[in-house]
């Protein structure tokens, strides 16, 4: 089977549990072109050296796409942080499970994320990189669903928000996003049916 082939076959994957298909592999592949070309650009200058860092679990196929994209020398880390348990809706607070094992003082800092919903797990995680002395800290999610806004994840210092696409206000899977820890490996992103969820 070529590579191509193979993608295919896995683009059937769950298909049927799926309301609809948002974005197939070809598309996000190419944003995640145009948003690693946009950092690589805009962090060539950078004195300080730059820090990807991804959370945990949910960003693990962007970060490898986007960093293997990126045109500039950088670091990369994980965080993991907990807040949905098994469930659709946030739990509030996060919780920081996994810190950084990289020293981020005077770097900039690129928060890798999948999805920003309400804000929460950002707007904790740049104060935490804030606190442990990052020069600046940039967000790079994937998606984005601005409706469901509770607090705005500002950037610091010189950092900037990064997105691929707005997201619609429904629940998604796929390219590392999780329902009950499934999914994840889609290569698309699908808004899952939601007797899927709702039992
Ligand atoms: P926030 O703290 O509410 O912004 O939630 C961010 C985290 O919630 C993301 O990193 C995802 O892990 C998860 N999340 C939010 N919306 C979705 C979704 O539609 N599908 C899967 N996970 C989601």
């Amino acid at each position: 089977m070529s590579s191509r082939q193979s993608v295919d076959a896995a683009m059937a994957l769950r298909e049927e549990d799926m309301e609809r298909i948002l974005w197939t592999d070809v598309e996000i592949s190419a944003r995640v072109s145009e948003l690693a070309e946009e950092m690589s650009e805009v962090l060539r200058d950078s004195e300080a050296a730059v820090v990807f860092v991804g959370i945990a679990t949910g960003s693990f196929m962007f970060l490898a796409d986007v960093a293997r994209r990126i045109t500039i020398p950088i670091a990369v880390d994980l965080v993991r942080v907990e807040s949905y348990g098994l469930g659709t809706e946030s739990g509030g607070a996060p919780r920081l499970t996994t810190d950084l094992k990289i020293d981020v003082r005077g770097k900039h800092v690129v928060l890798v994320e999948d999805i920003v919903d309400t804000g929460n797990t950002l707007f904790w995680l740049i104060a935490h990189m804030k606190s442990k002395g990052a020069s600046s800290v940039s967000v790079c999610t994937f998606l984005d669903k601005p409706s469901r806004r509770k607090v705005i994840p500002e950037p610091f210092g010189e950092g900037r928000f990064y997105r691929g696409f707005e997201c619609p206000d429904n629940f998604v899977v796929g390219y590392g996003m999780d329902f009950a820890e499934l999914y994840r490996n889609l290569p698309y992103i699908g808004v899952l049916k939601k007797e899927k969820y709702q039992l």
